[in-house]
C-alpha cells in the first residue's frame, strides 16, 4: 500500500512568536521567502502524496488562501508580463494536488488534531507533518520514510539524537536495531526528564502511521500538559503492531523556537538562488563584537 494522504496539524496558537503571530498563523511565517507550511507541503508532494489534509483552527484562513487560486493577483501578474512570478504563485498548488481543510474545534493536543483527520484518511496509512519542523535533506525526509514504508509496511517515526538536556522537548523512543538507520520501537515516552528518558532518540515532526493509531489515541487518558498526545497513541499502537524509528539523513530546524527559526533563515538564505551569494558576502563583512 502506498501513502497518498498527509495530515498537517496547523491549529496551534504560536504564542512563542508573539507579537508576529497575533493576527497571522505561525505556519505562515516565512523562511527567506516561503511560508513554513509550504516547505512541509512541498516535502509531502515530493514524497508522492497528493491529498493534503490541514487541521486548522480559528485565524487560520491565510493558510487556506495560500493554497487557493489568487485570481486577481494572477491576472495582474499575467498582464504585467511577470511570468516568472506568475509561475511561482501557480506552483504553490500543482493541478494534481488536492487540499482539504478540517477544523479542530478545541486545542486539545496533537493527538486530538490527528484524530480530526480520521474520516478524511479513510482507513489508509497516512503521513503527519509538523510544519514547525523544517526538514532539509538531499532526498526529502518524508520521501526517505516512504521508501522505508514500502519495505517495512508499518508505522515509522523520524528520529534524531538529541542532547540529554533536551529530552523534555520530544517524544523519546527506545528499541532494537533492524538495520543501520531503522529500529523496532519497544518504548515511547512523551517529553521525559533526562533521568527518565529511555534513550536520547527524539521524534522529529514526521510520521507515517497506520490507521489503527486512531483507536489508540482515543483510548488513552490525557497525557503531558493534560493534552491528548499523539505519542501516547503510538505507545498504545506498540501493543498491536510493529512501529519503527528511522534516523533520517538530513537536517531539522526547530522553527517552533526563535533560535531554530533564525538558523533556518540564515542557512537557507545562504543557499538561496537569488540572494545566496549576496548574503554570504554581507555576512562576511559584518563586524560582530
Ligand atoms: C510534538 C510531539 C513530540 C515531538 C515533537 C517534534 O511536540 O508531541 O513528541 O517530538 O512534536 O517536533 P511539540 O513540539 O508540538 O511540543
Amino acid at each position: 500500500m502506498s501513502i497518498t494522504k498527509a495530515i498537517f496539524p496547523v491549529a496551534g496558537l504560536g504564542t512563542r512568536f508573539l507579537p508576529a503571530t497575533k493576527a497571522q498563523p505561525k505556519e505562515m511565517l516565512p523562511v527567506v521567502d516561503k511560508p513554513l507550511i509550504q516547505y512541509a507541503v512541498e516535502e509531502a508532494y515530493d514524497a508522492g502524496i497528493r491529498e493534503m489534509i490541514f487541521v486548522t483552527g480559528r485565524h487560520k484562513r491565510p493558510i487556506e488562501d495560500h493554497f487557493d487560486t489568487a485570481f486577481e493577483l494572477e491576472y495582474e501578474l499575467e498582464h504585467a508580463g511577470k511570468m516568472d512570478l506568475l509561475k511561482t504563485v501557480q506552483s504553490i498548488k500543482p493541478a494534481d494536488m488536492e487540499c482539504v481543510f478540517v477544523r479542530q474545534p478545541k486545542s486539545l493536543g496533537l493527538g486530538h488534531a490527528v484524530l480530526c483527520g480520521e474520516r478524511l484518511v479513510r482507513g489508509e496509512p497516512f503521513a503527519v507533518l509538523l510544519a514547525d519542523d523544517l526538514m532539509v535533506g538531499t532526498t526529502p525526509i518524508l520521501k526517505q520514510m516512504v521508501a522505508q514504508f514500502d519495505e517495512l509496511q508499518g508505522s515509522i517515526l523520524a528520529v534524531q539524537e538529541v542532547p540529554a538536556e533536551h529530552t523534555k522537548r520530544y517524544g523519546i523512543v527506545a528499541g532494537t536495531p533492524v538495520s543501520e538507520r531503522v529500529m523496532a520501537i519497544s518504548k515511547i515516552v512523551e517529553k521525559p526528564a533526562p533521568e527518565a528518558a529511555p534513550s536520547r532518540l527524539g521524534v522529529a515532526g514526521r510520521y507515517i502511521l497506520t490507521p489503527a493509531v486512531f483507536e489508540q489515541i482515543r483510548s488513552q487518558p490525557r497525557g503531558v500538559g493534560n493534552e491528548i498526545q499523539l505519542t501516547d497513541g503510538i505507545a498504545g499502537l506498540l501493543n498491536l503492531e510493529k512501529v519503527f524509528a528511522y534516523q533520517y539523513e538530513g537536517k531539522r530546524y526547530d522553527c517552533g523556537s526563535k533560535e531554530g527559526f533564525l538558523e533556518a533563515n540564515v542557512e537557507l538564505a545562504l543557499k538561496h538562488h537569488q540572494v545566496g551569494d549576496w548574503f554570504r558576502s554581507y555576512l562576511k563583512q559584518l563586524k560582530l563584537d
